[in-house]
């Protein structure tokens, strides 16, 4: 069985919900506490053992490529003033050369065909999937965990997150095959926002996913769909009735920070975890609340 050794991040999209902090910057450049998003995301594709993501990009995204380069007189300045801490935090998010693909979409016609816009890069292995805008946390990265898992089953993998009943409306929902036991399991379909009590399960697709290459000719097929956007959903519906496909219940939480909410929540969430921050940042929550 190949190993999976490829993400596809897509980051062309326009970032509606939080404008207008996306007017001029790309949503995948928000900062969290003190790294961008993007950072979070490739990283945590890293530390799961792969080693090149491919980022889908579009128009006005082309800060995402500077943020992973050097930046010469940045970093000449911060040497010649002494500021080693501050000089090293900015190498660090240089990636190895060569780690990092950009492929562009040009128009941003949904989720599933900027996914079928790295088939190239890809080719034919299986490869994961990271919405930038999802930003995990917990102990062990998501697609860790996905990949450990992977490499005893194989097949597609599709990261789920339980949530609350009455809010399965909210989410892409999985069915599972049969009765879901353990964190992994065999399922039959997924619908995209069930009205309470008419949802197969309360297990909301969050982001992350393993998938076979065949979703490719799959999304060369697939007409658009719901918002007149081609649906990584479709396609993933299609290959269903060809492939064996698993949710997982990750161990985490998920930060959904393409949505200002979710965004201000993750930077107190992230914010409390560092020590630096977290007493001071403590107090001054019990204080305004
Ligand atoms: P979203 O729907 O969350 O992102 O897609 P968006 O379109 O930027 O945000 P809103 O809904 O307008 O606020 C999930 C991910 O897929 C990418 C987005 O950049 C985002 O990271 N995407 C979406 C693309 O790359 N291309 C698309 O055509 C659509």
């Amino acid at each position: 069985m190949k190993s999976v050794r490829k993400v596809v991040i897509p980051v062309a999209g326009h970032g509606t919900r939080v404008l207008p902090a996306t007017k001029s910057i790309p949503k995948e450049l928000l900062p969290l506490v003190d790294r961008p998003l993007i950072d979070y995301v490739v990283n945590e594709a890293f530390d799961a053992g792969i080693d090149h993501a491919v980022l889908v990009t579009g128009r006005n995204k082309g800060a995402i490529e500077d943020y992973f380069d050097h930046a010469f007189e940045l970093e000449a300045g911060l040497e010649g003033k002494k500021k080693t801490d501050i000089l090293n935090d900015v190498r660090n998010t240089i990636p190895k050369a060569g780690a990092l693909s950009y492929t562009r979409q040009q128009a941003p016609l949904g989720l599933g065909h900027a996914i079928w816009c790295a088939r190239q890069i890809v080719g034919a292995e299986p490869f994961a999937v990271s919405l930038p805008d999802v930003v995990m946390d917990g102990n062990t990265g998501c697609l860790a965990q996905m990949v450990e898992h992977y490499k005893k089953t194989g097949g597609n993998i599709i990261a789920v997150e339980r949530v609350a009943p009455e809010e399965t409306n909210k989410y892409g929902i999985v069915a599972p095959k049969g009765e879901a036991v353990g964190a992994l399991f065999e399922m039959s379909g997924m619908i995209e926002k069930p009205a309470p009590g008419q949802a197969p399960s309360n297990l909301a697709i969050t982001g992350r996913y393993i998938l076979q290459p065949e979703i490719f000719d799959l999304l060369e097929k697939t007409p658009r769909g719901a918002g007149g956007e081609i649906q990584l959903t479709d396609a993933m519906d299609a290959l269903m009735k060809e492939q064996s496909f698993y949710a997982f219940i990750y161990e985490g939480v998920s930060h959904d920070c393409g949505d200002k909410l979710g965004w201000l929540k993750a930077n107190i969430a992230l914010g409390l975890k560092r020590p630096e921050f977290a007493s001071k940042l403590k107090d001054f929550l019990d204080d305004i609340s």
